[in-house]
């Protein structure tokens, strides 16, 4: 049997260590942000590496960091577990190794927060709240902020996919349950990460919301075709021993559009052959691929309504700049304020972006290269 992960260095989840490809002002900003204790939310697209950032930056410093994800919680006990656990955690690595000061800052701690429960399973720390109550959310948050201090330690808490909370029928009272807490800490850095930017959007930037421009925000973009040249040529000396021809290399680019976690799938495919890949053998493997995905590229277009499917393959077969013009309209056969109205949907639903040089495009290069292929068929 072949060991579980071949190719660690284009891992399908979390990216991290040699897996990792550039991000360096983001990392930095990170760093520099957990430091001074400013708060971020990070957004992106779906698959753009808002984890694998995130993850990196906590290997490669020194501050004690936990990631609570929210993706599967559905209620309010939920959050409130999600987060006692990642607290326990925190604690854990917060907490110094000498029994004695250990067992001197946990009864302070016990102390000052008589409503929660402090268990031990061996040396580990256990921390969990009596009742299932908002207050006893920022009650857990803020012990976590006591044991930093006490231990004059900077900590990170990542609350990951966070804006399932903002879906929750519970949700005003959780954030402001949440905002309490974090405007109170002096030691714990937070940062609120998710996929879904229009809900994560409303949750901090609306007036009425608790947690209204409680953090800076910072928005991850495509890697950058210079920083994937480096990356990638250094993996292929490492596997064949040579570069990739110029031509390779911007095949790869161009196919995956530099989106991360498709150019992780191609590349991976890519290195499991023993010597160095040809254009022809690089289309090919996308084209397979691709044709593999086909289903689930379908299922995900005929969801959408007639107006919007139009100008998704109009955008799949010509990228472009003025979208309510007139040439543009006549191509998509539909009225310019039609045009406007689907296009705002299609970039709600993050199935068309603006790029960097203003056109727009479809945001998965798979399922682009599936509709062009169908047009031409
Ligand atoms: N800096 C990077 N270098 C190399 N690969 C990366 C990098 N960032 C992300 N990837 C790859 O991209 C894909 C998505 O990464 P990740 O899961 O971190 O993204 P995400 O934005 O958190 O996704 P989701 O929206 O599903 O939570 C994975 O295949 C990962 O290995
Ligand atoms: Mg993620």
């Amino acid at each position: 049997m072949p060991p579980p992960n071949t190719s660690p260095q284009f891992p399908q989840g979390i990216a991290t260590e040699d897996a990792f490809c550039n991000r360096e002002k983001e990392r930095e900003l990170l760093k520099k942000s957990i430091e001074r204790h400013e708060h971020l939310v990070l957004t992106a697209p779906r698959r753009y590496g808002k984890t694998s950032l995130i993850m990196q930056v906590l290997h490669e410093n020194t501050f004690p960091g936990t990631r609570i994800d929210f993706f599967f919680s559905t209620s309010q006990s939920d959050v409130l577990k999600a987060i006692s656990e990642g607290v326990s955690a925190l604690m854990n690595d917060l907490l110094p190794e000498g029994q004695a000061t250990r067992s001197k800052i946990i009864n302070q701690l016990i102390t000052l927060n008589p409503k929660l429960t402090f268990q031990f399973l061996g040396q580990k720390l256990e921390l969990s709240s009596k009742q299932s109550s908002e207050k006893n959310l920022t009650e857990l948050l803020l012990t976590l902020d006591q044991c930093a201090q006490e231990t004059k330690k900077t900590c990170v808490m990542v609350l990951d996919e966070f804006q399932q909370i903002g879906e929750l029928k519970e949700n005003h009272s959780i954030e402001a349950a949440i905002r309490h807490a974090v405007e109170r800490s002096q030691y714990v850095t937070y940062i609120f990460c998710g996929s879904a930017r229009h809900l994560l959007n409303k949750m901090f930037s609306d007036k009425s919301r608790p947690l209204y421009h409680l953090c800076d925000l910072i928005t991850l973009d495509r890697i950058e075709t210079p920083s994937y040249q480096t990356f990638l040529n250094h993996l292929a000396k490492k596997n064949w021993g040579k570069k990739l021809p110029e031509d390779c290399f911007l095949e790869i680019m161009h196919l995956t559009e530099n989106h991360p976690y498709y150019v992780n799938t191609l590349c991976r495919k890519l290195w499991h052959n023993d010597t160095l890949p040809d254009l022809s053998t690089i289309r090919k493997t996308w084209h397979d691929y691709v044709t593999q995905q086909a289903s689930w590229i379908v299922s995900d277009f005929s969801k959408l309504t007639l107006n919007r499917r139009k100008l998704l393959i109009a955008l799949a077969k010509q990228p472009s700049c003025e979208p309510q013009s007139h040439a543009f309209s006549m191509e998509v056969n539909s009225s310019p304020s039609v045009i406007q109205k689907s296009l705002a949907d299609l970039i709600q639903l993050d199935l068309v972006y603006k790029r960097t040089d203003g056109y727009y495009v479809l945001l998965n290069p798979a399922m682009s290269y599936f509709l062009s292929m169908e047009l031409a068929a």
